[in-house]
This record gives C-alpha cells, structure tokens and sequence, in this order.
C-alpha cells in the first residue's frame, strides 16, 4: 500500500452518508483506519461495514449524538481505544434548520449551533489533547460552507454556525501550532447530498437558481470534498494551517442577483 495517509488513524463525524462517508472512504483508500461516528448508529454500521468490504479491517463505526458533550467523549476514548491513537479528525455532522430572523425558535438555534459549532469546539479539545499527549501532531479539518461568508436569510442558524467555523478554525489553528497540529476547513458550495435535496436543492426551480450561481455549472460530488480533505489531512498539505479551502464552482467568485421586486 502506498496511500497518501499511510497508517494514519481518523475520526470523521457525519459519516454515515454524504460528505462524511465520502472523506471516510477516501482516507480508508488513501492507507488510513477510520472510526466513522453519526448519530444513526444503524447507518453508521453499515457504512463502516461497506468500507470493510473493499478494504477489511479499515473502518469502525460509533453511534454518537455530537452535540452531546458525553457522546464526544466516548467517541474519542473509543477512537484511542480501537485505531490505536488519533492523527486526523474531521469535525463534518451538520444539520440545517429552515427559519429566518423573525420565526426562528430558541430551540432551533440551540440545535444547529449545538450540532454544527460546539461539537467542533469540543471534539477539537478532547482530541488535541490526545494529540499533544501522543506528542506527533495532528490534522484537524472542519467542515464550514460557502455559507460561513455568503447569506441565506433562511437559514440563520446554519449561516451564524458556518461563519464561527471558520474563526473556530483560525482561532485553533494558531493556538494548536506549536503542537505540530495543524487545523483547516473546507467550504463546500451545493455538493449533492441528502442535506441538499431537502433544503436547497428540494426541487427543479431551487436547482436552476443554484446553478445560476455555479460557474461551472453543475453541483458538486461528495467525492470532490472527500478528496480535498485527504489532500489537506496528508503531508502534501504539510504548510496549510487556519485556511479555508472553497470547493464551490465558482460561486463565491460571483456577485449575487437579488429577485425582482414588485
Ligand atoms: N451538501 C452540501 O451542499 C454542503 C454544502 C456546504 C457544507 N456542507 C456541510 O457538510 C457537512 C456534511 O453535510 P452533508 O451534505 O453530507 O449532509 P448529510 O445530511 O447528507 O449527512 C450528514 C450526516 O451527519 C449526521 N448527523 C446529523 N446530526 C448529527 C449529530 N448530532 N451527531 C452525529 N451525526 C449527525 C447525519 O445522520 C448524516 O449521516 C455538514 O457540516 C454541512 O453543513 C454541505
């Protein structure tokens, strides 16, 4: 085996599906062993189980709610326990909530900001910590979106939680650095997940303004992400720390059209 991550051992949270499974399989084809945490702990069994089938003994799954400050716990004591250690970490679960500034619930908030930002803060520690006692550094990569600098009024929640990720990201990677960990994030704009087919890719008017806004024309593979994670996870990425990387089409590079108005 000669894979870019090597013997490398990864947590990735999300990862029963969509962007999560795809940087799961990606590492586990790059060399790496994975613990795939999510909370459907059914689907999370079966995606590790389908690694393990091309690639036997790579990938273990953990039932894991990450919001849970106790469940990120167990889910980093059993990463220890079954890989051996923890080099890679990507903080990936992430939730949406449709609701605006003036419907938007107490409940709601707390919810996605649960999911989406103290998971990553904390899953952050408890795994840094791990890293600084194995004393070899480490890679952390937080999945953010082109949603952390761009807006979507119905998604408040979503926006606020993506725009701290990237100063989560900043922040850890300059605290992190003399520990030889390095911390990066990845924006994704409309890659073609379960979470884009229920917001906003939910149907064909959604899609076309998507791909009005997407120079290349096309929506993004999951597969496209996982890459740029194992990429940014390996040594080949050994200089990248506190950044941002878009995968977006183009979109970020375009100035957004307003509706018409009455
Ligand atoms: N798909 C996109 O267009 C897109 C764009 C930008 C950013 N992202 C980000 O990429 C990440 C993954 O998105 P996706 O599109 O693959 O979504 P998805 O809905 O397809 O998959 C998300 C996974 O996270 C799991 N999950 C949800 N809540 C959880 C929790 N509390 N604890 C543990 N696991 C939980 C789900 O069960 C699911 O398996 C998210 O952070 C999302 O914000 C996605």
């Amino acid at each position: 085996m000669s894979g870019k991550l090597d013997g490398k051992r990864a947590i990735v949270t999300g990862a029963a599906q969509g962007i999560g499974y795809a940087c799961a399989e990606r590492f586990v084809a790059e060399g790496a062993r994975v613990l795939l945490a999510d909370i459907d702990a059914d689907k999370v069994r079966h995606a590790a189980e389908a690694l393990n089938a091309n690639h036997p003994g790579t990938a273990f799954d953990i039932g894991c709610d990450v919001g849970d400050l106790s469940d990120l716990a167990k889910m980093v004591d059993h990463a220890a326990q079954v890989l051996g250690g923890i080099d890679i970490l990507v903080n990936n679960a992430g939730i949406t909530q449709p609701a605006a500034i003036l419907e938007i619930t107490e409940a709601q908030y707390d919810r996605v900001l649960s999911v989406n930002l103290k998971a990553g803060v904390f899953a952050t520690q408890f795994v840094a910590k791990h890293m600084i006692d194995q004393g070899c550094g480490g890679v952390i990569i937080n999945m953010s979106s082109v949603n952390s600098v761009l807006t979507i009024p119905e998604i408040l929640a979503y926006n606020l939680s993506k725009g701290a990720i990237n100063q989560l990201t900043r922040n850890t990677a300059i605290a992190l650095a003399p520990y030889g960990i390095r911390v990066c994030a990845i924006g994704p704009g409309t890659i073609m997940t379960e979470l884009s087919r229920q917001s906003v890719a939910s149907d064909e008017e959604k899609l076309r303004a998507i791909l009005r806004r997407t120079p290349i024309g096309r929506a993004g593979e999951p597969e496209e992400i996982g890459a740029i994670a194992a990429f940014l996870a390996s040594t080949d990425a050994s200089y990248i720390t506190g950044e941002v990387v878009y995968a977006d089409g183009g979109r970020l590079g375009l100035n957004y059209t307003v509706p018409d108005r009455d």
